[in-house]
């Protein structure tokens, strides 16, 4: 894959090995309000939006799913009332503000058994072939630099905006080899689905 030396950051053009850490720093800074501003500039239709995709995953009870840049949680709530307890949900973040965020919201909500969280990065991510039934990921594309890298292995089909849903029923889509972390999760799912590192 061919290098870049520059990408987007908005509109900004900036050398694209600062946006990584540039974008982390925004996540950081906004995770405990991200909601609220989410709700205020998208006047509530981002919650119309992971309703759609959710509902496009076709998931069904006892199915596995990863949301890739999930940190608020919410597509993967979602997904985790339609897979049930005998299903997975990850939630796949680079940002552990956003991920704590997540956690913290699906705990208080009582989803406490089939969401695991896990710390990565959307271009190193790295589960076993075959762990998932689907992949989504919501208003995350914008932030990724290397998205071929990212999603190489993912089969995605295209809906509106920023959103990509897939479900490569009967096959499964193909997570590539990388680096993540596993965030503890109290009382849920107890299997490591990756190699990475939990804290
Ligand atoms: C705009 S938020 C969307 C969160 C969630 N999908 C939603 O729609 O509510 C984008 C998320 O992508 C995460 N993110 C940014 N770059 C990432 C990367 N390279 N790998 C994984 N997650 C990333 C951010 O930490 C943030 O939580």
């Amino acid at each position: 894959m061919k290098k870049k030396t520059t990408t987007y950051f908005g509109n900004k053009i900036i050398p694209a090995y600062e946006k990584k850490q540039r974008v982390q720093d925004i996540f950081t800074s906004v995770a405990d309000k991200y909601d609220l501003m989410n709700d205020l500039m998208s006047f509530g239709t981002h919650r119309l939006w992971k309703r759609f995709v959710a509902e496009k995953t076709n998931l069904k009870p006892g199915d596995s799913a990863i949301d890739v840049c999930g940190g608020t949680a919410d597509i993967a709530m979602l997904m985790a009332k339609r897979v049930g307890e005998k299903g997975k949900i990850v939630v796949y973040d680079i940002n552990r503000g956003m991920l704590e965020f997540g956690r913290d919201k699906c705990i208080d909500k009582g989803f406490l058994k089939n969401i695991q969280y896990t710390q990565g990065d959307a271009e190193e991510i790295a589960f076993e072939d075959n762990t998932f039934h689907c992949a989504t990921v919501g208003f995350g594309i914008r932030n990724v630099t290397y998205l071929e890298k990212a999603f190489k292995d993912l089969f995605f089909q295209s809906h509106a905006g920023d959103w990509r849903a897939c479900n490569r029923q009967p096959g499964r889509i193909h997570l590539s080899s990388g680096v993540h972390q596993k965030i503890s999760n109290p009382g849920g799912v107890k299997k490591d689905y990756g190699r990475g590192r939990p804290f």
